[in-house]
């Protein structure tokens, strides 16, 4: 096996010109998904196309669309001028597919494959997206939606993916500003565009008949924004949040909060009249409501007052944790500018703030900075889980873990819905728990991407 590199060099190169993807021993072909540079029309009319990184050469990537219980299988083939892998976003998935280049499994170079396949446990709205060197990659547009579809979907005219997520653009040239890891994105509140849009778009077109039933499918792509959401002209009811139902649909009343990577799926009826506009507005960093996305109404559906829709479909293994017999862990989130943090450990050494920051490392998670050699903690399989999240910081915190969703537990000992990734206020402690019944190894970081490259980086292993 001395020349296998080779021969898989070859055999990639072979694809990159166009050939066929032969079936080499342990390697399975499948539709690709092929990551390379590409342009997108992502500023207004007028502006030049922005240098993006794609799949398929299309921004966002294409949807990827799959019946509950179906299998994923997709050949990752690269053809950037970087290594990357793919990171399946909220699927509770065998761990070897996670996608997490030097954890789960090697970064893919460029010109080489790799073959994604999985089950797909759970219905809902879930995205995929680079997870390597994600700070740049996933700012550099490699992400996209994957939606699994209920065996029974619930009674609605429509069903629209809003890909939320915000550009960091050249005024002039409309080209991403490359300076990915920025010192003052990394030890403040992340990286913020000056474009805001929606499925890889400034500004879209949609369109929508009076009493019109959609659902929406928000996901937050950002790497750093907290989206604030409010309804217009559109009455409705949350039922999945980071694609898990809700046991009971909630009224949308007032805000909605979308920290980096979350999912909201909205079931909405189109109250506005013909001519008027329905819209999902967004809170702007002055207070001022903005839209993100106008619907058209043209005209009057027939078909009009329903009734509130019925919860969506339980998921699978959906257990709730014995908070008596779960086994307890605090961790602390510290870092950032204004912060206290003296030091951390850091690449196996015990570092000052001074010689973190030189690393371009801001932020530790219970004293380790970035990935340590061991993990935060092991469980054993099936092992009841609650851990504190303390926010020590000024900043909050998307913190999300792979592989597995939690509930917060409040207070009083009830739970919240299930997440794969929650937002963590500065000062105010949350607990999540789950059951640690995924065998693997499995990240455990903020999605404020760019907290995540400088040192909110840290892995549970279930054993
Ligand atoms: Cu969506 Cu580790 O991330
Ligand atoms: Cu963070």
């Amino acid at each position: 096996m001395a020349d296998f590199p080779m021969t898989r060099r070859a055999f990639c190169l072979g694809s990159v010109a166009g050939v066929a993807l032969p079936t080499l021993a342990g390697a399975q072909s499948f539709p690709p998904l092929t990551a390379r540079v590409t342009h997108a029309q992502i500023a207004p009319e007028g502006y030049d196309p922005t240098e993006v990184w794609s799949y398929n050469g299309g921004f966002p990537g294409p949807e990827i669309r799959l019946a509950q219980g179906a299998r994923l299988q997709r050949t990752l083939v690269n053809e950037l001028p970087a290594p990357t892998s793919i990171h399946w976003h909220g699927i509770r998935i065998d761990n070897a597919m996670d996608g997490v280049a030097g954890l789960t499994q090697s970064a893919v170079p460029t010109g080489e494959s790799f073959a994604y396949d999985f089950a797909l446990p759970d219905a809902g709205t879930y995205w995929y997206h680079a997870h390597t060197n994600s700070m740049e990659q996933v700012a550099r547009g490699l992400y996209g939606a994957l939606i699994v579809e209920e065996d029974s979907p619930p009674d609605v005219d429509r069903d629209e993916v809003l890909i939320l997520d915000d550009w960091l653009l050249d005024p002039e040239t409309a080209q991403l500003d490359l300076q990915f890891d920025h010192p003052m994105a990394l030890s403040h509140g992340g990286r913020f565009g000056n474009l805001i849009g929606t499925n890889g778009r400034y500004a879209d077109d949609l369109k929508a008949r009076q009493s019109e039933r959609l659902r929406l499918r928000i996901i937050n792509a950002a790497n750093a924004r907290i989206f604030v959401l409010r309804l217009d002209g559109l009455t409705g009811w949350t039922v999945a949040l980071d694609g898990m139902p809700l046991e009971n649909p909630e009224p949308v009343e007032g805000e909605l909060i979308l920290a980096p990577a979350q999912r909201i799926d909205l079931i909405v009826d189109v109250t506005a009249a013909p001519g008027e506009q329905a819209t999902l507005l967004r809170a702007g960093d002055d207070d001022a409501w903005y839209a993100q996305i106008i619907f058209d109404v043209t005209d009057a559906a027939p078909d009009p007052a329903r009734d509130a829709p019925a919860p969506l479909p339980a998921n699978p293994r959906m257990a709730l944790p014995d908070l008596a017999k779960a086994t307890q862990l605090e961790m602390r989130m510290e870092g950032g500018a204004m912060s206290g943090l003296r030091s951390a450990r850091y690449q196996g050494q015990d570092m000052d703030f001074r010689a973190l920051a030189q690393q371009g490392q801001f932020w530790a998670l219970s004293g380790q900075s970035g990935m340590g050699d061991a993990p935060f903690a092991r469980f054993s399989n099936g092992e009841h889980v609650r851990i504190k999240l303390a926010n020590d910081t000024v900043f909050p915190h998307a913190m999300h873990l792979h592989g597995m969703h939690f509930r917060q537990i409040f207070a009083d000992g009830t739970f919240g819905p299930m997440r794969d990734t929650i937002l963590s206020i500065p000062n105010e402690p949350i607990e999540i728990g789950f059951i640690a019944d995924n065998p693997g190894k499995w990240l455990l970081h903020c999605h404020m991407l760019a907290h995540a490259a400088s040192g909110m980086t840290t892995w549970i292993e279930v054993a």
